[in-house]
């Protein structure tokens, strides 16, 4: 093409005139390509957006866990898990008691029950996050640094809860830890009279042998003296709606609902609820 407006300027040919039939189909060839690729990677858009819209649309507790739009999702899911929450989550999703991140593959949940819109709220706003719609009703409080209870009270409180997860312990101290423990203001308010947890909270169930931050008296002796504050980010502003949704259905897919879930408890009762 420079060739021949060169030689046109040279023989005093308007520039560009000799090769002109050519450089036209060129130019045509050039944007028949370019609308294709446009066409292409609209349509590709489209068929993602259209996948979007209806995993956005749908009712996230009720989808078919073996639906193709669910496979699709989940797929999606875990490509999104390994990048934003694995680092503190684990790439096999079980969490770290060292670090006081809870296992997402069993039935137990800090927070409700466990199904899909459950799990999809806590990703969008987060733990103690600072985002106003995050779970914060309470933290664990330091009972020991604010001389709520003493050293030896705060081992007695010990003694009860783990009498409640069936360990064995002095009849003596765990009667003592009883009476602390169903103190107002001190334990109950929180983690129920029978310490099963409340899950509006986030106050774990002490009776049962799963353990954020650790069932060893050693830990738990920590968690009470000094108090807890675990935090998740919120993922709103940061990931799509749909991302997050299909980060919810790959968590879902994954682990348990707890045995008190809504779903259950209505599949059991025979008037409907989550399919499967
Ligand atoms: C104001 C509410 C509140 C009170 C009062 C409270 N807790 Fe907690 N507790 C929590 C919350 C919330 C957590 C979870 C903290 C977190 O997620 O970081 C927690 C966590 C714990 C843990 C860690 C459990 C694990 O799985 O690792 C233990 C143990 C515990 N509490 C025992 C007690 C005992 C015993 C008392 C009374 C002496 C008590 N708590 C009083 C709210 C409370
Ligand atoms: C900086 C570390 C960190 C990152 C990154 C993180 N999390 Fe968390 N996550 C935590 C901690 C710590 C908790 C427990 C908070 C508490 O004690 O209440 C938690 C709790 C949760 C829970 C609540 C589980 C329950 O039992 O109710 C879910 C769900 C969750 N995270 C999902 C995610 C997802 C999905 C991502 C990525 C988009 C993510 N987290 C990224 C640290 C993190």
């Amino acid at each position: 093409m420079e060739g021949g407006e060169a030689n046109g300027l040279a023989s005093g040919t308007p520039p560009g005139k000799a090769s002109a039939p050519r450089s036209r189909r060129r130019f045509v060839l050039a944007v028949l390509a370019g609308g294709l690729l446009v066409l292409g990677g609209i349509g590709v858009f489209a068929v993602r957006y259209q996948a979007d819209q209806q995993l956005l649309m749908a009712d996230a507790d009720t989808l078919a866990p073996d639906s193709s739009l669910v496979q699709q999702a989940s797929a999606e899911g875990e490509t999104a898990f390994q990048t934003h929450c694995a680092s503190c989550h684990g790439r096999d999703l079980k969490g770290s008691e060292a670090n006081g991140v809870p296992n997402l593959t069993d039935d137990v949940w800090l927070y409700d029950f466990g199904r899909v819109s459950e799990i999809e709220r806590t990703i969008l706003y987060g733990i103690r996050s600072g985002l106003s719609k995050g779970h914060n009703v309470t933290d664990m409080p330091p009972i020991g640094l604010q001389k709520i209870l003493s050293p030896d009270e705060i081992k007695d409180v010990i003694a009860y809860t783990l009498a409640l997860s069936k360990h064995q312990g002095d009849p003596a101290a765990v009667e003592r830890g009883e009476k602390l423990f169903q103190d107002k203001g001190v334990c109950y308010d929180c983690h129920s009279r029978d310490a099963a947890g409340i899950p509006d909270y986030g106050a774990p169930n002490l009776t049962d042998d799963d353990w954020l931050y650790g069932g060893d008296e050693k830990t738990i002796y920590k968690s009470i003296y000094d108090g807890r504050h675990g935090r998740c980010p919120g993922w709103i502003g940061k990931l799509r709606f749909s991302t997050i949704r299909e980060i919810a259905i790959y968590i879902h897919a994954n682990s348990k609902e707890s045995p008190e879930s809504p779903s259950k408890r209505e599949a059991s009762d025979g008037s409907g609820g989550r399919p499967g």
